[in-house]
């Protein structure tokens, strides 16, 4: 049996080795497909793997047709809007994905995030505290909890938004929860996202909820670029000159932003809120052993497809 690991953006190299000692212990072989520039890479890389273990790279129809021998993909993470899980179903492939074993990276990353913006880019001037503002949390899964854990550190009043998540398990962690999206917005200086890509949240965060903020309020993304309406927020952002916006994925229209907003917009050269050792350890080596896991005993706990 073949698994292979295909990072465009590599784990760290610790991670990499735990990912290899699973899978050879278990008697399987490992191969490697990191930084690849052409899809046609990846095409060739996966004939005749069994299991594929991936980041945000793209496993599409054409991927899964050329993967005649594919049991299982591991998305090292926790979203898997990159994966086309319609044609891995028909395809007889089973797709996991690892959640909760990157979100403190992403949370702490978030967190940098928000001293960046409110102290100005760093740019010398006089900028503002985090200590008693009041942070929303739109979506309370795993990164939108260890938010909430790491900013009640720094003295912040935190609210959260959750439609599938209970009333009585926001409060159990001292975080007060919010009937609608439209009263976080109303309520929050700082909102982050952390709502998955699906059909009902691509283009949700538009002008409509971004107006109900209040003035000189900030917007943290740390989930996926798909959830902006981007012209709208880029309108937004040409009508709120106290409105900033930080990312950690690049908008489609970043040139523009960048060049519109020098000191309102910020993102990450590239997405790297599970950029540490220890997420790349955590995921990469669940991932690892959830293909054993699964090709040995034919354990589907964390499969998202049907
Ligand atoms: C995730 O969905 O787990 C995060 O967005 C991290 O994505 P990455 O593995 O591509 O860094």
């Amino acid at each position: 049996m073949k698994v292979l690991v295909a990072t465009d953006k590599p784990f760290a190299k610790v991670a990499v080795d735990g990912i290899r000692a699973e899978v050879e212990g278990a008697g399987f072989e490992l191969a490697l497909l990191e930084k690849y520039t052409e899809k046609q890479q990846l095409l060739d890389a996966v004939v005749d793997a069994d299991a594929i273990i991936i980041r945000s790279d793209i496993i599409d129809a054409e991927v899964i047709a050329a993967a005649k021998q594919l049991k299982i993909v591991v998305r090292a993470g926790a979203g898997y809007d990159n994966v086309d899980l319609e044609a891995a179903t028909a395809a007889g492939v089973c797709v996991m994905n690892t959640p909760g074993q990157n979100s403190n990276a992403v949370a702490e990353l978030v967190m940098a995030l928000m001293i960046y913006a409110v102290r100005n880019f760093f740019d010398g001037t006089s900028g503002t505290e985090l200590k008693g503002k009041k942070l929303g949390i739109h979506a309370y899964g795993n990164v939108g909890r260890n938010v909430a854990r790491i900013a009640k550190g720094f003295g912040m009043e935190i609210y959260a938004y959750d439609a599938f998540c209970r009333d009585e398990d926001i409060k159990a962690d001292n975080v007060i929860p919010t009937c609608s999206a439209k009263t976080l917005y109303q309520t929050c200086d700082i909102i982050s996202l952390h709502i998955p890509a699906t059909a009902e949240t691509k283009k949700s965060i538009n002008k409509e909820l971004l107006s109900l903020l209040p003035k000189g309020a900030l917007l943290v993304n740390s989930a996926r670029k798909e959830v902006i309406d981007e012209e709208e927020l880029f309108q937004f952002m040409e009508e709120h000159q106290d409105f900033k916006y930080v990312t950690d994925i690049m908008a489609s229209n970043h040139d523009k932003m960048k060049e519109a907003f020098p000191k309102r917009y910020f993102s990450t050269p590239k997405k790297m809120g599970a950029q540490t050792a220890e997420a790349n350890i955590n995921a990469g080596i669940a991932a690892a052993k959830q293909i054993v896991d699964f090709l040995k005993n034919g354990n589907e706990t964390f499969r998202v497809n049907k």
